[in-house]
């Protein structure tokens, strides 16, 4: 009986991942409004046969019936880990039980499948980069592509179907459909993953950027969410996106207590948009991390509201502020304002946060309890000044 849906995307490749339409949070930190998925594809030659990366721990027998409804597991020659992170990889410890199969992954990646799955050493093959695979009517390729998302990630690419396989590269987080075409919010999604994951090593993805180039494409099938076969939807936004490219926007954070902050917040709002810079406002009590990381793609400048509390920052914006420090958006400029009761503090210790990155500081300002009209007028100031740094500043980042 064929229970389940094995899709052929190409003669002899399928998709064999799972959906995990249940799945509300990642790494206890991303939120998932669609779920996700766990891409496997099974490529099937005229000699051999491979499976490209694995799903996450509690899906193997899934993934085994997926595989079992086009070939016997012990029919399975070759298991490529493109990357050890056990959302691909964590099927690995089954497969290699329940079969003969050889794992092909990069030099970093054999230490980690043996640290993280006990893969026993010869029953791993090195590949490296430019490496092929003969699985008799089809060919693979390896391709180095270190930090998308860990140090050892690689793609791999099937030279006949012309499709590449980048893993978490081109992901997004989404369990609906198989193509990126029937799935609306698919650049958003993608967006939001990239500013969750990817982010951090923009230099590197334009370095995979630049490597893929030459190679002729026509699906390009990622770990997570659907697959792209109109390429240039999504290479278009990732070459912005890798090379930092920001808009005339700021994302705009706070916390307030007593309203004061708010209304300081307020007011630099309102001269942003009459100075005609795209807001996106975000009440940290209960914003969604995974929409402040989508919108930190294409920020040119933060603006950043927190009260006092105990000499300090209110512990609601230290989160997020911590956050962008380790997910290194592009931003260029900020603004920091804050309303304390009977002590101030905030702003320090924003600024010491701060102060690694390469974050030019506009304005900031200080106050005790409401704002008067003297500090409406020099928010407004601060709005301006920060308006026309925005407007004059390159669109292109790091
Ligand atoms: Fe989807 Fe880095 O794992």
């Amino acid at each position: 009986m064929k229970k389940y849906n094995v899709p052929e995307i190409a003669e002899g490749v399928f998709f064999v991942g799972i959906k995990d339409w249940n799945r509300r949070i990642f790494d206890a930190l991303i939120p998932l409004p669609q779920g996700t998925s766990y891409n496997a594809y099974l490529v099937k030659g005229k000699e051999k046969t491979a499976l490209i990366d694995t799903v996450n721990v509690g899906f193997e027998k899934e993934l085994v019936k997926k595989i079992e409804q086009v070939i016997s597991l012990t029919d399975l020659d070759y298991l490529v880990m493109n990357h050890a992170e056990p959302d691909h990889a964590g099927a690995i410890p089954y497969i290699m039980q329940t079969s003969e199969v050889v794992l092909l992954t990069s030099e970093k990646g054999e230490k980690m499948a043996q640290i993280y799955y006990q893969v026993p050493k010869e029953r791993i093959k090195i590949v490296r980069d430019g490496d092929i695979l003969e699985l008799g009517d089809k060919t693979l390729r390896f391709i180095d592509a270190p930090f998308l998302h860990w140090p050892e990630t690689m793609f791999t690419y099937l030279v006949e179907k012309k499709i590449l396989f980048p893993c978490d590269f081109f992901g997004a987080h989404t369990a609906l459909g198989l193509y990126a075409d029937e799935v609306e919010e698919i650049i958003p999604l993608a967006k939001r993953y990239f500013g969750e994951i990817m982010m951090p090593f923009r230099s590197m993805g334009k370095k995979a950027l630049e490597k893929i180039k030459e190679l002729k494409m026509e699906i390009i099938a990622p770990s997570h969410g659907p697959i792209y076969k109109n390429l240039e939807r999504i290479l278009e936004v990732y070459r912005k996106w890798t090379t930092g490219e920001t808009k005339e926007k700021a994302i705009v954070l706070y916390v307030t207590m007593w309203n004061y902050t708010e209304t300081m917040i307020k007011t630099i709002i309102e001269t942003l948009l009459s100075e005609h810079i795209e807001v996106s406002l975000y009440n940290l009590i209960n914003a969604d991390i995974g929409r402040i990381a989508e919108d930190l793609v294409d920020s040119r400048a933060i603006v950043l509201g927190t009260p006092a509390v105990l000499g300090g920052m209110h512990p609601l914006a230290i989160y997020p502020l911590h956050l962008i420090r380790v997910l290194r958006p592009p931003l260029k400029y900020s603004a920091v304002l804050s309303s304390y009761g009977w002590g101030g503090g905030a702003i320090r210790q924003v600024l010491e946060i701060l102060s690694p990155m390469k974050i030019e500081i506009i304005g900031t300002l200080e106050i005790n309890g409401p704002p008067t009209s003297d500090d409406e007028q020099k928010i407004v100031e601060i709005g301006k000044q920060l308006s026309n740094k925005i407007k004059l500043s390159p669109s292109q980042g790091s």
